[in-house]
């Protein structure tokens, strides 16, 4: 089965993210799939004949793009309404780091006049493919957020979601400075302490990654470290601010949450 033809299907779709957090040690509040969804799964080769995995065939980044389709399209007040912070319509969008394209999708939905999804990894590019299908207002560029292939002052708005926290902050801000225009938009959602701090408390490999990113976390409070970290909303309000970005609003859906999301404006 294409991903295209599963993502229209809300309970094959919540299905595989069940299954795809599980497998991860994560936890979750999706229940898990009826006997007559894990069957079709198991029959389309998506997840393991035991229903603990997904399929080799189907792979990780498949079953990412699942879980974001289902976090941002099925559950859409999931990150407290991330794109309805900013003005999309009728704007020209970039996504750094778009990942299997879901936000692309969705800056579509909402009238955005063009966006680009950009990211470093080829594979989750052809997912993003696959899901926006050809759509002339959406166009796909794999490069690196550390040096942006596109001209100054470009863009209307740009969005980073989940992303920033394997970036290295200060050059890719300065990066989205210069390629918004005057008055530009710059949104993001990026995970906080709390989210790897949880993975503590998950199964052995998830503790040690969590252990891992919390530590270069730290590092990077006392000297520049790029690898992937937790984020806190000062030093990335600082490292906006260094670049020409100013803070409108800081937002989280509760105190100790996995996640921030945050709305700077180019002066
Ligand atoms: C957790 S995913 C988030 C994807 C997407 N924004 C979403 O919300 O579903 C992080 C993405 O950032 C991309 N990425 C990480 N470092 C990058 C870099 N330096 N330049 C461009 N993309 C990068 C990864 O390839 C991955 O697709």
């Amino acid at each position: 089965m294409s991903l295209s033809d599963l993502i229209s299907k809300p309970d094959l779709v919540a299905g595989v993210t069940h299954i795809y957090l599980r497998s991860i040690g994560s936890p979750t509040d999706i229940p898990a799939p009826e006997t007559s969804v894990q069957d079709r799964l198991v029959r389309d080769n998506v997840i393991s004949g035991d229903c603990r995995a997904i399929s080799d065939n189907f792979g990780p980044r498949r079953a990412y793009a699942c879980l974001e389709w289902y976090r941002q399209i099925q559950k859409p007040d999931y990150w407290s309404e991330f794109l309805g912070r900013v003005s999309i319509r009728r704007k020209s969008v970039l996504d750094i780091g778009c990942g299997p394209g879901v936000t692309v999708a969705q800056c579509i939905e909402r009238g955005a006049a063009s966006v680009v999804g950009l990211d470093s990894d080829i594979e989750y590019l052809s997912i993003a493919s696959e899901l926006i299908g050809g759509d002339s207002r959406a166009s796909l560029c794999n490069a690196t957020a550390e040096r942006l292939p596109i001209r100054d002052q470009s863009f209307d708005v740009v969005v980073c979601r989940v992303a920033l926290n394997y970036m290295p902050l200060d050059t890719v801000i300065s990066e989205v400075a210069r390629v918004l225009k005057r008055d530009g938009t710059f949104c993001v959602i990026v995970h906080g302490f709390w989210y790897y701090y949880r993975m503590l408390f998950a199964n052995p490999r998830r503790r040690a990654y969590g252990l891992s990113v919390i530590k270069n976390g730290l590092v990077r409070l006392v000297k520049k470290g790029e690898r992937e970290r937790f984020l806190a909303v000062r030093p990335l309000s600082s490292a906006a601010r260094r670049a020409g970005l100013h803070m409108q609003e800081h937002w989280s859906p509760a105190s100790r949450s996995d996640y921030f999301g945050a709305v700077f404006r180019r002066s």
